[in-house]
């Protein structure tokens, strides 16, 4: 009899994906043949230059946005840095509230307490039970001394979707810049700046099937934005440092069959993929709880609660299985998350919180097997009364 490999199932595509074998493809060239510096003066440098160009143009229509208004950056981190220093930077201490919902990731919280230490003011607008931001209270916190309004696009830990046109709606009304993290929607939803009508949004490109360390901030046309790093220039003088061409080039080529994948249907085949996983454990598991489906949610994220047993355990006895007790950022920090305590989650639930998150590459038969021994565990360690 034929032994099926005991490979295990990667269902933690929100920490990160693999690089896909076009992106390396693409950017092969770029590290022992075309290695010039783009801002040479000779032509091999200028083609250099040409495939960064092409890179900006494949972002921005993945993003229904003009070219120039991509700079490329290191990633999220700093995506999200730059967008919230430089906007608040950017009213020269005319206005000075920073709002934020509660459930963003690090890169945008810890930016806020250093901002804060330097000045501005701070709020955070809680989530519903679903993690969807309160728009009646951003409405009483929003003022003419907002600076800025950051929220993300999509949970990375539930996978909520916010109604970021909403929110920028009101945001733009009290004249405040709006930025949004889309690190965790750019590649697995449609993503369209104008229609978002955001004026700074983060890409990150270890999302979706390009290598770590590289990502971009959309900057709406006409906007004067601090730069993000001076010196030599490069980025229009946005954002200095000679550029990763590799990885900028790998970028482009994620952005291409990002927007191929997106035409042809694949967050449906995904979500359907996602939705019988979920059917399953519900019904195999009465106690669970499933987090966020009362809102739109990504396609590819499962979010679980199961009371009384603690996510890490679950997950280290369920060796079949490679997914998150949360964000990647924080996953030693059990029942810690700020997600879920937004989302009024109590804290002996949340130490119950498992993570499942699809990628493009996840079959039918993957689910199987993940549905199976995730069960499995779950009911051995219930009957264990663990
Ligand atoms: C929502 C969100 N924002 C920002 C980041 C930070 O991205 P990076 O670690 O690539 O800088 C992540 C990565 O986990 C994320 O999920």
């Amino acid at each position: 009899m034929r032994r099926i490999p005991d490979i295990p199932v990667y269902l933690d595509y929100n920490a990160t994906t693999p690089v896909a074998a076009e992106v390396v493809a693409a950017m092969a060239p770029f590290w022992m043949e075309q290695y010039h510096n783009p801002s040479s003066p000779y032509p091999e440098a200028a083609r250099v230059r040409a495939a960064v160009e092409d890179a900006r143009a494949a972002v921005a229509a993945l993003l229904g946005a003009e070219s120039d208004t991509i700079v490329f950056t290191s990633g999220g981190t700093e995506s999200d840095h730059w967008a919230l220093e430089a906007g608040v930077a950017f009213w020269r201490g005319t206005r000075r509230k920073v709002i934020a919902s509660a459930v963003e990731h690090p890169a945008v919280t810890e930016t806020l307490r250093w901002l804060e230490s330097q000045g501005a003011e701070v709020v955070q607008v809680p989530t519903d039970e679903h993690g969807v931001i309160r728009l009646d209270i951003l409405d009483q916190c929003l003022d003419p001394s907002t600076a800025m309004v950051s929220v993300m696009l999509a949970n990375n830990e539930v996978g909520t979707r916010q109604p970021i046109e909403e929110v920028a709606r009101r945001a733009h009304a009290v004249g405040a810049l709006v930025h949004t993290d889309a690190a965790q929607a750019v590649g697995k939803i449609a993503v369209d700046v104008r229609a978002l009508d955001v004026d700074l949004l983060t890409v990150v490109g270890h999302k979706f099937y390009a290598p770590k360390g590289i990502g971009a901030l959309y900057i709406r046309r006409g906007l004067d934005l601090p730069a993000g790093l001076p010196g030599g220039g490069q980025e229009g003088g946005r954002r200095s440092g000679t550029e990763n061409v590799p990885a900028i080039v790998g970028l482009g080529k994620a952005a291409r069959l990002a927007a191929t994948w997106l035409a042809c249907g694949g967050p449906q085949t995904q979500a359907a993929l996602r939705d019988e996983l979920q059917a399953r454990l519900t019904q195999a598991i009465p106690k669970s709880r499933i987090l966020g489906e009362g809102a739109p949610r990504l396609g590819n994220t499962l979010a679980l609660v199961l009371p009384g047993l603690i996510g890490m355990r679950v997950l280290q006895a369920c060796t079949t299985l490679r997914a998150a007790t949360g964000s990647a950022c924080h996953s030693n920090e059990s029942g810690g998350s700020k997600t879920l305590q937004s989302m009024g989650i109590p804290p002996e639930w949340a130490q119950g919180f498992i993570r499942l998150s699809l990628g493009r590459e996840t079959t039918a038969a993957m689910m199987d097997r993940a549905a199976m021994s995730l069960i499995s565990t779950i009911q051995t360690m219930y009957s264990e009364g663990e």
